[in-house]
């Protein structure tokens, strides 16, 4: 949710920052802004809409400056608009910043600011930060620390959640950078350093990555660098290479992020099931798990939290961890369950799943449960994420950025890692080393068929065509491909804002039956257990209610030719692989429905790939 990049180096700083907006942009896409530090003074360019129009203005009025800091936004306070847009500057001209999150008494400490003269020309809770560090500076002695002292001042003053990076007139080779709640990452390279919201910003740039953790301030100095407490203490700076984030962001053929993450599924997932199965081959190996066997052997209930898509793929988990492993599984909207204060019932894990690590409730919830003493994992995407290291232990996904901001790689990939966490579990206590060679077997499968079903694409799109003047359509599965229908009306309503909803089958009759009409096509995910005749059953419901109906089923489900309109074949698999494989036509059929409204898929209306405020 909005990305930050700041440069401070031997070269030219125009170029690097608006290379990292561009790899921000998936964040956020409202407006974007730039600001120089250019000796006497600071020059700036804010746009309103994509990055590319801001490159066109810094173009038209380029600097040479060696130090800046720039911010593509996702609206929170405040309309799009050019003066809602960052940098923000203050009254005295003597700081610009850019901030992420949502500072949440700005209203106090704006009222405080104007009865000390302060003016503001925003709505954002942003600009009132900027000059609430100018207002605690000019309250300062002139010294050496002085830039840093006012930012350590001003923010225990702030409620709320901020990643800033700040620019100081008087120190033309400094910039500071702090984090409370969002993400902030130091990039060290050879001829410059950066201070970015995710590290994506400076691939290719620079060589190492500093993460910062909340209460920390980055200070970077001339070509030096600092990690310390709000306090004014050393902190431990731990850094990691870049190159593992690597070139995987570039689009290379592809016509959008979503059409190749859908297409490199089979890859990815390969990655996520590498080295990661016992010698016997009847488990799953998670070396993230390991050293809380025991822990894990007397579960009383297993506690997932998660939003949006990721909480799709942990209801996945639910079905088949329950199934697998016999513990009790909860599955909550991380917002709901930080607030909900949920009776602690024996030995629970909390399991966190987030492809992005940085989803604020989601870190939330983490916390809540740490201080209930309960066991957290966490299951993500993202090396060294807010995630990985605030849970007690977890699993990577492995599947490389996921740009698109609609979730297609990791929803796989973490309903893959679900399952191989219900096996693990299982082994642990009930499932027969039968049982698990068998679902072993499938998992390795799961590439191969994946490959299989996205090869049939050309069928999908045909559906789409025919489908797509719909504005209202359902989704409708039972077990475990009803969260599958979940994220397939989820994914159709994020990119071509048609209307839709997911149900499971049986719920039909409770409701939705009275939205079935010519006009509004059903989607079916057919299970291939004894459970497809009655989901059967529910597409003659609405046949005979003159509802399209277009059922996404195994090749050895029976289905009678009055039941359904178009029928789209999945190879038979495993129980365990099912909703992967179910899901894969559905992410197929959104994109290209999309396309055909003429949408941009990558970037769709109003949201933003990770939302790191609550
Ligand atoms: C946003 C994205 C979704 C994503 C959700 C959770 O809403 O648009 O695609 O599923 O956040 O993100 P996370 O990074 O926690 O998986």
């Amino acid at each position: 949710m909005c990305g930050i990049i700041g440069y401070l180096g031997k070269g030219c700083a125009q170029e690097s920052l608006i290379d990292g907006l561009r790899r921000l942009e998936y964040r956020g896409y409202d407006s974007a802004g730039v600001a120089f530090h250019e000796g006497k003074s600071f020059s700036m360019a804010r746009e309103t809409g994509r990055v590319k129009n801001l490159a066109t203005s810094v173009q038209k009025n380029s600097s040479s400056s060696s130090l800046g800091i720039a911010h593509t936004r996702w609206a929170t306070h405040g309309a799009v608009t050019v003066s809602n847009t960052h940098p923000h500057v203050s009254n005295d001209g003597k700081f610009v910043m850019v901030h992420n999150g949502v500072i949440e008494n700005f209203n106090t400490l704006k009222k405080f600011l104007i009865g000390k003269g302060f003016e503001f020309s925003s709505e954002t809770d942003s600009e009132v930060l900027c000059n609430l560090i100018a207002y605690n500076y000019s309250e300062l002695e002139p010294s050496e620390d002085r830039f840093i002292d006012a930012i350590r001042m001003a923010l225990p003053q702030c409620r709320g959640a901020y990643g800033i990076a700040v620019l100081c007139l008087d120190f033309p080779d400094t910039m500071v950078g702090a984090r409370r709640g969002s993400p902030l990452v130091v990039g060290l390279g050879e001829d410059a350093n950066f201070i970015a919201s995710d590290a994506s910003a400076f691939v290719g740039r620079a060589k190492e990555a500093v993460f910062l953790n909340d209460g920390e301030l980055a200070v970077l100095q001339g070509s030096e660098f600092r990690i310390t407490t709000l306090e004014g203490h050393e902190a431990k700076a731990v850094s990691q290479p870049v190159d593992q984030i690597s070139e995987e962001v570039e689009l290379g053929d592809f016509g959008s992020y979503m059409e190749k993450e859908i297409y490199e599924q089979p890859s990815a997932l390969k990655n996520t099931l590498r080295g990661r199965f016992g010698d016997d081959g009847t488990t799953a190996k998670l070396s993230g798990l390991e050293g809380h066997e025991e822990e894990l052997r007397n579960l009383d209930r297993i506690i997932f939290v998660a939003c949006g898509t990721a909480r799709h793929a942990c209801m996945v988990g639910e079905y088949l961890i329950e199934r697998l492993a016999r513990v009790p599984v909860e599955v909550e909207h991380a917002s709901e369950f930080r607030y909900r204060n949920s009776p602690k019932a024996g030995k629970s894990l909390v399991i966190a799943v987030s492809q992005s690590g940085e989803t604020l409730d989601t870190l939330e919830a983490v916390r809540e449960a740490k201080t209930k003493g309960l066991l957290t994992l966490g299951i993500t995407n993202v090396v060294g994420s807010s995630l990985a290291r605030e849970t007690d232990g977890g699993v990577y996904q492995r599947v490389g950025p996921e740009i698109g901001v609609a979730s297609t790689k990791a929803f796989s990939s973490q309903a893959c890692l679900c399952a191989m966490l219900g096996l693990a579990l299982g082994r642990m206590r009930e499932l027969s080393p039968m049982d698990g060679q068998a679902i072993v077997t499938a998992l390795k499968d799961l590439p191969d068929l994946v490959s299989q079903v996205l090869q049939q694409g050309e069928q999908i799109r045909e559906l789409a065509v025919k489908y797509s003047k719909a504005d209202h359509l359902l989704f409708l599965g039972r077990q475990s491909l009803y969260p599958v229908a979940l994220e397939g009306a989820l994914k159709l309503k994020e990119i071509s804002y048609a209307h839709a909803e997911g149900y499971p089958a049986a719920e039909l009759k409770h409701g939705p039956i009275a939205l079935i009409s010519p006009e509004c096509p059903s989607v079916f995910v057919v299970e291939g257990t004894e459970l497809s005749a009655k989901t059967i059953a529910n597409m003659q419901e609405v046949k005979a209610r003159k509802g399209p109906v277009i059922a996404i089923a195994p090749q050895s489900v029976e289905i009678p030719e009055e039941a359904a309109d178009d029928i789209f074949r999945l190879p038979d698999a495993h129980e365990v692989i099912r909703p992967i494989l179910a899901n894969l036509p559905l992410q197929l059929f959104a994109y290209h429905f999309a396309l055909l409204r003429g949408l941009d898929v990558d970037k769709p209306r109003n949201l933003a790939k990770s939302v790191t405020v609550e």
